[in-house]
């Protein structure tokens, strides 16, 4: 038996924080019931839903990363019916974007229904590595460089430390391509951090996110991960 708001974070609908807001809300039913207390606790045979949507915990769990092109919105439904990237994936399974990149942002993207890796992963404090190749306007200069390692504030607080490497100065055409680590994942952060220090980024990729690239995926495919690489990302996330 296990807790119900531990049961809808590990099916990916939210996280379990979310899950108890949602109880305490009466948004969630056992066996068609309203439950509205924390402890409650269920097993595989019971029916959980929440907000009119069927929970199954037994589903089997499934891991993609796609190549994501531009033009592409990170969820799984858009209000201004624009693409999301579930539409690029032909699967019968309903899962869920880990984290989020920008309608213009191309890359690194996973998707899966296991929530508890997708917390994991999105969770502040496993310091997850992502690495991002952005085109900018402007030659970053050497101190920039430095600042943007260092950390540069944003809404009043400050980056984390970040490594950042200048891969190509045009000065013809005013542009630099750069390199940047960063652990976080606040929203625009890497657009955030280049106009801190007045530079527009025009181009952004996700290169790598732990140890997944997009190595042999066109834009817009997608690949399933294999066993060996999904334990792996359950030990970077227990590191
Ligand atoms: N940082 C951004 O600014 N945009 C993204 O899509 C990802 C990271």
């Amino acid at each position: 038996m296990e807790r119900i708001q531990k049961i809808i974070a590990q099916s990916g609908y939210c996280s379990r924080r979310k899950a108890e807001e949602l109880i305490v809300a009466g948004k969630v039913k056992l066996n068609g019931v309203t439950v509205t207390k924390l402890g409650t606790v269920a097993d595989g045979n019971d029916t959980i839903e929440v907000d009119g949507y069927t929970i199954n915990d037994k589903q089997e769990k499934v891991y993609v990363l796609l190549n994501k092109p531009r033009g592409v919105v990170t969820s799984t439904k858009d209000d201004k019916h624009r693409k999301v990237v579930t539409d690029l994936i032909n699967i019968p399974t309903r899962i869920y974007p880990v984290g989020r990149l920008d309608y213009d942002t191309t890359g690194v993207l996973l998707l899966t229904n296991d929530g508890e890796l997708t917390n994991e992963l999105l969770h502040p404090s496993n310091h997850i590595e992502k690495v991002y190749i952005a085109k900018i306007k402007g030659i970053l200069t050497p101190g920039h460089r430095k600042t943007l390692e260092n950390g540069v504030i944003i809404d009043g607080i400050k980056t984390a430390s970040a490594k950042v490497k200048i891969k190509r100065i045009d000065k013809k055409n005013n542009t630099s391509v750069i390199e940047i680590m960063i652990h976080e994942g606040r929203n625009h952060q890497v657009k955030n951090m280049f106009k801190a220090l007045g530079y527009e980024v025009d181009k952004l990729r996700r290169e790598r996110l732990l140890f997944l690239t997009c190595d042999g995926l066109s834009t817009g495919e997608y690949r399933f991960l294999s066993i060996k690489e999904v334990k792996r990302l359950y030990n970077e996330i227990k590191k």
